[in-house]
């Protein structure tokens, strides 16, 4: 499966992650996912986001943390709010139905 992470249409297909560098163990904390400045049409937008998980010592990775999808009249911008037992590697995947998948990814520590 082709997934992009960089290019000239990276800066606005790319999914960015927004979360502490570090959390406390089982308590919540907000976790953004979202694309910033790309078109929103029928015919051009961002589909949908997906959300995983890689758990540090976990046997079966990733876990799905939140997945959505748009139409053209919503931002692809989601807040979830989150709580870890363990840290690990958050990868969002963002779709472009014209320019394909992008995926970012952000370490995350549990204290
Ligand atoms: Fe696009």
């Amino acid at each position: 499966m082709m997934v992009y992470t960089e290019g000239d249409k990276a800066s606005n297909h790319k999914p960015k992650i927004e979360c502490p560098e570090s959390v406390k163990k089982g308590e919540k904390f907000e976790l953004r996912v979202y694309v910033e400045g790309h078109p929103n049409k029928v015919e051009h937008s961002i589909r949908w986001i997906e959300t995983y998980f890689y758990e540090d010592g976990r046997d079966f990775n990733p876990v799905m943390l939140c997945k959505s999808t748009f139409s053209e009249f919503v931002n692809p911008d989601i807040k979830v709010e989150a709580k870890l037992e363990n840290g690990g590697k958050i990868v969002a995947l963002a779709y472009c139905n014209k320019h394909g998948l992008w995926s970012e990814e952000k370490e995350i520590k549990v204290e």
